[in-house]
Parts: structure tokens; C-alpha cells; sequence
């Protein structure tokens, strides 16, 4: 059984370690209350007598020994950075539910034959870095280790700034071999409506969304916000907006309704109330479940960059960041998941992940599944994120049961 009290508690723990007061949850990664709520974490793995060890960029397993511990282990977690102004439970419930799932598999006398793992993942979330998914990128070698210097944070290398939350050695040594694992299931909030509305208790994701991103540059001209005339500006943000809009539009307009596309952040050069914008940044998300159709979007948006560019007279400039393929789960890992939900008559329907998450990029080295749990309304990326405590528990159980059967 769940020991729901003892996870909730821990659930509220972890979410007082926040750059924002509650019920907002903020944890950047490397920053303060993300090496807090690292440190909490670990005096838990402790508890349970896990052993734990973390790689150069701060990825952190924690082991469970298994009476085979030569066969390739099976693994589970998610992440606990969390974007600015976010819930409490994106990415915790697949770690700290992760934890209770072992912790429920000893308590019923069971040592499995695979070690069981149970990773956290360094910055799911691209706040930092600009990019998502660091840590299992890495891992999967999605990413080199140039990653190092060329990622910055406030003018800093990633390097420096791991460097100085303890975290050292080389980021080549983070890759994980072929085979180092025979399976990952993640839990996680569903993030979207559909098991909320349809009372659905657990989602089986089949696929992941092919998420990219971008970012826009536009050099206009400033100027005095009295002083220089209308038709004499070159006005960075409105340029800005004018592509924004563009992008919405396209969006709307790719043919289906799984094409999504976000301007997340704008960015104004000076900032003054009284002053013309000479320059301004934007940064753009778009995905969806065909990777054909979110590029043919991606295009669409580049031309559109330069039409009003033209149109406008002003410089703009544009700078990948990613452009992932969709995940694909593998029938295995998604026929174990079913079945531990039958086996304890939960209702179960299988669905994509218009979210990504770090089964994103394990599914590229390892028999990757997903359980989802019901949120609230669907809401999530907000201080309102809720997740019932039973809908948590049996999202546990069903991790539990599914990492058993997996671990033999
Ligand atoms: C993950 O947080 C995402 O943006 O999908
Ligand atoms: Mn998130
Ligand atoms: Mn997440």
C-alpha cells in the first residue's frame, strides 16, 4: 500500500523550497532552493537506503540494489526544477511517487532481480539554459559536451555555473553506454484536460510531441518616445508583436489542432517607458505530434520573420534552439503499464504527451513508458497545478506494480 501520508508530506516539503511564495513553486536549476530541495532528496534516498550518485551535470540515480545487479537495470524519475510562477507537482510526482514505489515494493518484502533506479533529472525545464531536457539529453547524447561553454545563464558558462553548485568532471563522461538500462517509466501529471474530465485514473502515453524552439531577434531603432515622429520609426517591438501574431496565426492555421505555438518571452531593448525599442528578443515554442507539419510551421514563421522584416525596415534574426522528433513508447513498457492497471481494475486509455518530458530523449537509448495521472482542470505550468492525493496514489501504484513485473 501507498503510504500517502508520508508522500504528501513530502510533496509539501519539496514544494516549500521555492523562489516565490506558495502556492507558487520556482526552482531553478543550480540556484538556491533547487540544491535545497536536491539536498532534501538526497537525506530521503538515504532513508530508504538507496545509494546514490550523481553525474557531472548534477543527474542524480539512486539505486536500489537488485539480486542481479549485472542485469541491466530498470529505471524511473523526472524532474524537480520548476519554471517560474509553477505548481508542485510537474515532475515531483514522478520522483518523490517514484521513491514511495520502492519504497512500497520493500515494504511488501520484495527485492527485485534489476537494481532499480530512480533518477532526477538536471532541468527539465529550459529555464535557465534556454533549453529543455538538459540532463537527459546528455544522457543520451543529444547533446555534446560544447554544450558546457556554449550555454549560458546571466553571461555564465553551464561549466561555471555546475562548477559551483559542486557538480564537476566532464560533461562527455554523462552519456549513457547503449544498454545500460532495460527499461524507464516516468510518472507524471497528465498536464492536459482529458483524464480530469473523461474521470479517467491513468493515462497510457503511447507518444510525445516533437517539441522545437527558437529565438527571434529584431534590431529596429530607438529613440525619444516624444521626439521622433511615427512614420519616422523603425520600432523594434512592434515588429516583435507583428511576428508574434504571425506565429499565432500560422499556428491556427497548420490544418490541425495539435499544432501549438508560444511567444514565452519578450525581451525589449531599453526598457524605458519614454524611450522607442531599438531591439527585441523573443523566444518561440512550437510542436506537435507530426514533426512534417511542425517544420513545414517552423518555415512558415521564417518567412513570415521576413516579410515584416521588410516591411517594417528593421533587422531580424533568428537562432535555433531545438527541433526534436516525436517519442515513440515502446508496446512493452505500454502493455506492462496496462496491464498493472487492470490487474487492479483502474480505468486506463492510452494517449500522446503534448508536454515533453525526459522520456523525450530516454526513449532514444531505452524501452521508455509513461503513466499520467489526472491534474485538476488540466491546469498545469501555474501555482493552481493540483493532483488529487488519490489520484497520486494510484499513479504510484500502478508505477509500482509496472517497475515489478519490469525488475522481475
Ligand atoms: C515541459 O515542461 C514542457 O514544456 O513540455
Ligand atoms: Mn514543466
Ligand atoms: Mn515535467
Amino acid at each position: 500500500m501507498v503510504d500517502l501520508e508520508r508522500l504528501q508530506r513530502e510533496l509539501d516539503t519539496l514544494a516549500t523550497f521555492s523562489e516565490h511564495p506558495p502556492p507558487a513553486v520556482t526552482r531553478v536549476v543550480f540556484g538556491e532552493m533547487d540544491l535545497r530541495a536536491r539536498a532534501y532528496l538526497k537525506t530521503l534516498f538515504a532513508e530508504a537506503s538507496l545509494v546514490v550518485h550523481e553525474d557531472p551535470v548534477g543527474n542524480t540515480f539512486a539505486r536500489w540494489t537488485g539480486t542481479h545487479p549485472s542485469l541491466p537495470p530498470v529505471a524511473t524519475g523526472s524532474h524537480c526544477d520548476a519554471i517560474p510562477n509553477a505548481g508542485r507537482f510537474d515532475g515531483t510526482v514522478g520522483v518523490l511517487g517514484g521513491l514511495e514505489a520502492i519504497r512500497m515494493l520493500h515494504r511488501a518484502g520484495l527485492t527485485p532481480q534489476r537494481s532499480i533506479d530512480l533518477i532526477v533529472f538536471t532541468s527539465e525545464e529550459p529555464t535557465r539554459f534556454g533549453i529543455g531536457c538538459l540532463g537527459s539529453r546528455l544522457l543520451a547524447s543529444a547533446l555534446d559536451q560544447s554544450a558546457g561553454e556554449r550555454l549560458t545563464s546571466d553571461s555564465r558558462s553551464l561549466n561555471e555555473i555546475r562548477a559551483s553548485a559542486g557538480f564537476s568532471g566532464s560533461l562527455a563522461d554523462v552519456p549513457l553506454r547503449a544498454g545500460a538500462y532495460a527499461a524507464f517509466v516516468e510518472l507524471h501529471i497528465e498536464q492536459g484536460p482529458i483524464l480530469d474530465r473523461d474521470r479517467i485514473d491513468i493515462g497510457v502515453v503511447t507518444a510525445i510531441a516533437a517539441p522545437a524552439s527558437f529565438r527571434i531577434f529584431v534590431e529596429g531603432e530607438g529613440g525619444h518616445a516624444g521626439a521622433v515622429l511615427m512614420p519616422d520609426r523603425r520600432d523594434a517591438f512592434l515588429a516583435a508583436a507583428e511576428i508574434a501574431l504571425s506565429i499565432e496565426r500560422i499556428a491556427r492555421s497548420s490544418g490541425s489542432i495539435d499544432t501549438v505555438a508560444t511567444t514565452g518571452v519578450c525581451e525589449l531593448f531599453p526598457g524605458a517607458i519614454n524611450s522607442v525599442p531599438s531591439r527585441a528578443r523573443l523566444d518561440v515554442d512550437v510542436r506537435d505530434i507530426d514533426e512534417g507539419r511542425r517544420d513545414r510551421v517552423l518555415a512558415d514563421i521564417m518567412r513570415a520573420c521576413d516579410t515584416i522584416a521588410a516591411r517594417r525596415c528593421v533587422g531580424v534574426r533568428t537562432e535555433p534552439i531545438n527541433a526534436d522528433p516525436p517519442a515513440h513508447c515502446a508496446p512493452a513498457i505500454v502493455d506492462a503499464i496496462e496491464r498493472a492497471c487492470d490487474a487492479r481494475g483502474l480505468q486506463h486509455r492510452r494517449m500522446i504527451s503534448r508536454a515533453y518530458h525526459d522520456s523525450l530523449f530516454m526513449s532514444r537509448i531505452v524501452p521508455t513508458g509513461m503513466i499520467f495521472i489526472p491534474c485538476r482542470d488540466g491546469i498545469s505550468h501555474r501555482p493552481e497545478e493540483y493532483a488529487a492525493p488519490d489520484a497520486v496514489s494510484r499513479g504510484v501504484e500502478v508505477l509500482a506494480d509496472t517497475l515489478a513485473s519490469l525488475a522481475g
